[in-house]
Order: C-alpha cells, then structure tokens, then sequence
C-alpha cells in the first residue's frame, strides 16, 4: 500500500487481495490519531470501546451518538492519512433503516468519517444494506459483539461449536453481501476465522481471532499499557504508559512540594527597566 496516499475501503481491500496485512487501531483523540497516522497504521477506528476507555463506563452500550460525533471530530482532526471508521453505538441504528442512514450520513458530513461499523447480523444485514445503498462505507463486525453481549451471555468467544461456526460464517457471507467493505472478527477461534478469510472476499480484520485473517484491529489502551486491570488474552501490550505516565506525574508532584519546579527557565520576567517603575507605583523600596 502506498505509505503517502489517503486510504479508502477500496485500497484496504486491494491491499489485502495483494497480501498486504492490514494494521488498524482504535483513537479517541486528535494527538492519538496523529501519532497513529504517523505510526503508518492503514486504519482507525472510533471505537464504541471509548464508552470504557475514555468514559469510564462499565459495557459499550452506555455511550451517546452525540458523545461518538465528539470524539470522532477530534480523530478526524489529527488523522489524515488512514482510512476512518467509527462506530455506530448502540441504539443509533437498531431501531430502523431510516435512524440508522441517518446516524451514518451525519458521522460523514459533520466528523468527516470515512465508513462507519455496525455489530452483529439479523437486522444489523438490513441496516448495513441501507446505509450502503445511501452511499456510506459499511464495516460489519461478527463473533463477539459487546453491544449485544448480554444476549451472547457474556464476553466469550463465539463459532466454538460447529453450529456456531457455520452460522457466524454465514453472517459474514450476509454481509458482504449487504455491501460492507470488510469485516472484524472479534474472538473467534483461529480455525473458523481462517475459513471466513477464505468465503469471502472482503477483508477480514481480526481481534482475538488468529493470524490468517486479513488484518488485525486492537484498542488503544490497551496496545500502549494504558487499560489498568484484566486484559483479554489476545492482547498484545507493545508499552507500558501507564507507568510512565504515573512515574511522570508522581515527580511533578515531588517538584512542586519541593519548589523545584518552575526554575527559571520555567519563569517570565517583566520587561528591563519596569520593575522600579512599578515598585514606584506601589511605594515599595526599590531593590536597586
Ligand atoms: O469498539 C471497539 O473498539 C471495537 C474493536 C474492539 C473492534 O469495536
């Protein structure tokens, strides 16, 4: 893939037909997206994982579509090179083809999104459809799918039966059919994953879900050691920011309680000569 060139579904899915793996990231900020640009990533996701991440909620069904549009203006703002994907939260498209184009269109025209994605299938096969048909790139997302994994019955990974299996291809099938572009796979078990891979022709982008799909999606915070708490097992961290940053934060403290900080070179000074003149307007002594 071309390193300088802005990506659009259509490179990522030329590139994967190439061999090319495709490396994508969530953000939820303009610097992040900056640096992730920089870092070469092909895509970034505004992810409905900022609901946890960045909102300190417990599941991704709490966050807002007002809340999306926000961080996805920031991420617009600092990444120009990747493709840009945001989440359509929970609620924003479940209701009806209508709300659900609607939703797209405004993440397009007022974020400057690129595509957005929708979880699961069932309903979700005709909401993709729709958003498609009113000319918004649709990235599906099967397997485990936090918006819904209440009625998944938790956060575990999904097609570990051959029943299970068989169904999660099809879905998949579904949508790419519906026109999706590509397709996360989120915790499913490599073998079934790498037979996606195979039925269909859109890129699959993987997480938790092996080395043979078409590229690999993982969370900000938790890729840079910023997530505090349980990890899942297909995380990789690749940093520990978090110590840093607490590390950073705890020598501030220190410097401030020491008066170390600011030193001089931390420090403005008054023009020369105005000091006197405003020691005279207060009737203080002058120092000179
Ligand atoms: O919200 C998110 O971050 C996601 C990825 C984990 C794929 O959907």
């Amino acid at each position: 893939m071309n390193s300088s060139s802005k990506v659009f579904p259509g490179t990522l899915r030329d590139a994967a037909t190439r061999g090319h793996k495709i490396a994508m990231i969530t953000a939820y900020d303009a610097p992040s997206a900056r640096l992730a640009d920089r870092a070469g990533v092909d895509a970034i996701l505004v992810g409905d994982s900022a609901a946890m991440t960045v909102l300190g909620l417990d599941s991704t069904v709490g966050v807002t579509m007002d809340e999306m549009m926000m961080l996805a203006r920031a991420v617009s703002r600092g990444a120009r090179r990747p493709l840009l994907v945001a989440d359509l939260p929970f609620g924003a498209y479940q209701v009806s083809n209508r709300s659900a184009v609607a939703n797209a269109i405004r993440f397009v025209r007022e974020a400057s999104v690129d595509a957005v994605k929708v979880e699961g299938a069932g309903t979700t096969i005709r909401r993709a459809a729709a958003i498609v048909a009113a000319g918004v790139p649709v990235m599906g997302h099967v397997g485990l799918t936090p918006q819904t994994a209440t009625m998944l019955g938790g956060y575990h990974p999904q097609g570990r039966t051959a029943n299970s299996a068989a169904r999660l291809l099809e879905d998949a099938q579904a949508l790419e059919a519906a026109g999706c572009f590509a397709v996360v796979l989120e915790a499913v078990p490599a073998e079934v994953a790498a037979r996606v891979t195979d039925a269909v022709s859109i890129p699959t982008i993987g997480i938790g879900s092996g080395a043979s799909c078409d590229g690999q999606v993982l969370v900000w915070h938790d890729v840079l050691g910023l997530t505090t708490g349980h990890l899942p097992r297909f995380v990789k961290q690749y940093a520990r920011l978090a110590d840093q940053i607490v590390a950073g934060i705890e020598a501030y403290v220190a410097d401030v309680r020491a008066s170390t900080f600011p030193a001089d070179t931390h420090t403005y000074r008054m023009f020369n000569g105005e000091l006197p003149a405003f020691q005279n307007a207060l009737n203080e002594p002058s120092d000179t």
